[in-house]
């Protein structure tokens, strides 16, 4: 039996679509059938799209829409082509045009007339709504998984390293010694509200379209609270145009995605420039590197530098979907149909990545000692000899600052770091330094002293790592 057959009971001339063709003499040319079709990627919704027409069907069943012989049968059948997916899948047509169509085809080829019952009520417009909505909570879902594995692993790195010191740079210039657990929970600090955006996103795109049927409602005697609690909705959507029309929560998803995908993407950065030789900060794991062809010395950061090549994909096709949003009268467009790939895409992207950056995070090696070189290193203490002068001398931080600047240039011309320097050649700058004041000119000294709340004191970030390390596993 061919897709235009009459097994599913329509009675379309031969060529035209069973499920549609009543008023059509033929059928789609080639090419027509080719841009129509979605099933090459939204088979991938089926697991949503089956959920879906269960949940419906019982609906119908229970309001007497239906018969419920017919409703088992038709529940029988979609359990059985629910099986040939999860085995498999089911043979791709294009003339079945979407996952809708070809679920509804396969039921009426295994189940016969009864199939036909299963569309009542309801229109592709809203079933492709939810199916979608139901798709991209659980991308999310498995994001929000992937991010508090990262965060964990970041936390943990964090506690390890509390008391390592590299340089924190402004303008990538040497400015104040940090600590790398500090680093590090920036990073969980980001990530963290990467989360709370996800969970944002799914607290609001929870509501359930199906009922709202083409666009304008219906009028059989529905329960709508009965399918969107089938399917795990906090409540069916308010508006049936808004219901079939609007995008925004798969929007929402990638600007979520982009906005995560950028964040690790500036890891990514941060690790490629610590593995270049000039700066020798990390050894990249064998696992997470690649050789060159040519080049027998070589290890390439390779997944990090993939990281931070696909957020500027990720970026790319959240543009994509609000360019096709855009312009959209309400309430459905066949443009809409374009919503699906960006999202797959985005989703499969940013699961590697999140993958890819906790395995790699996990198992690289830090190299303290070339951190700790490079964080004594360009005048990095600068700060803490004015700090030191405005508190035990009583100067205005203005002053502090110049004193200071001038002590920079005495070390520069001298080839020495600021430690370097004797006292009787800061007390040439100026007399009421004294010799207390070499406490404060190591970078050991000068983290140790930032206590302030969020500060890189050692002592702070082995707070924040156990506090991270407790709170990332009940993110929700
Ligand atoms: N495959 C379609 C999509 O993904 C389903 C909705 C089709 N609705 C319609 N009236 N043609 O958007």
């Amino acid at each position: 039996m061919g897709t235009s057959g009459n097994d599913s009971g329509a009675a379309s001339p031969a060529g035209a679509n069973a499920l549609w063709g009543g008023r059509f003499e033929g059928g789609p040319a080639a090419v027509m059938a080719e841009i129509n079709a979605s099933i090459p990627f939204d088979k991938r919704m089926w697991r949503q799209d089956i959920a879906g027409s269960l949940a419906h069907v019982a609906m119908l069943s229970a309001k007497g829409i239906i018969d419920a012989g017919a409703a088992a049968r038709i529940a029988d059948g979609l359990r059985r082509i629910e099986a040939e997916y999860a085995a498999g899948g089911v043979p791709v047509d294009i003339a079945r045009e979407d996952i809708h169509m070809t679920v509804e085809s396969r039921l009426a080829e295994l189940i016969g007339p009864d199939a036909g019952r299963l569309h009542t009520a309801r229109s592709r417009n809203d079933q492709v709504a939810t199916d979608f909505r139901l798709w991209v909570r659980d991308a999310i879902d498995g994001h929000l998984a992937a991010i508090r594995a990262l965060a964990g692993v970041l936390a943990a790195r964090a506690l390890e390293h509390r008391e390592t010191v590299l340089p924190g740079f402004t303008h990538l210039q040497v400015a104040q010694p940090v600590t790398l657990g500090h680093h590090l929970l920036a990073y969980v600090e980001m990530l963290k509200r990467d989360f709370g955006r996800f969970a944002d996103a799914r607290a609001r795109l929870n509501q359930c379209p199906l009922g709202a049927a083409a666009l304008a409602g219906t009028g059989f005697p529905i329960d709508r609270q009965q399918t969107a609690a089938a399917l795990g909705f906090e409540r069916p959507t308010a508006n049936s145009l808004d219901s079939v029309s609007d995008r925004d929560f798969a929007i929402e998803y990638l600007t979520s995605a982009a906005q995560c995908a950028l964040h690790l993407s500036r890891l990514a950065e941060e690790i490629i420039l610590w593995a270049s030789q000039p700066f020798g900060w990390v050894r990249l794991p064998d696992q997470w590197s690649t050789g060159s062809s040519i080049m027998p010395q070589k290890k390439n950061p390779d997944a990090a530098e993939l990281v931070r090549g696909h957020s500027g994909r990720i970026l790319g096709l959240m543009t994509g979907l609000m360019v096709t949003m855009k312009g959209l009268p309400l309430a459905y467009s066949k443009d809409m149909q374009d919503d699906k790939e960006p999202v797959f895409e985005a989703h499969d992207l940013l699961e590697l990545s999140l993958a890819a950056m906790a395995g790699m995070m996990e198992t690289i090696g830090f190299v303290p000692e070339r951190m700790r070189a490079s964080a004594a290193s360009g005048f990095s203490t600068a700060t803490d000899l004015a700090d030191w002068l405005v508190r035990e001398a009583d100067v205005p931080f203005r002053e502090a600052h110049h004193i200071t600047g001038r002590a920079v240039k005495a070390a520069e011309e001298a080839g020495v770091q600021l430690d370097g320097l004797s006292l009787e050649a800061l007390r040439g700058i100026d007399p009421r330094i004294d010799g207390q004041v070499f406490d404060v000119l190591s970078v050991e000294a000068s983290v140790s002293s930032r206590t302030s709340l969020g500060g890189t004191a050692p002592a702070r970030v082995k707070e924040a790592a156990e506090t991270a390390l407790r709170e990332v596993p009940a993110w929700s």
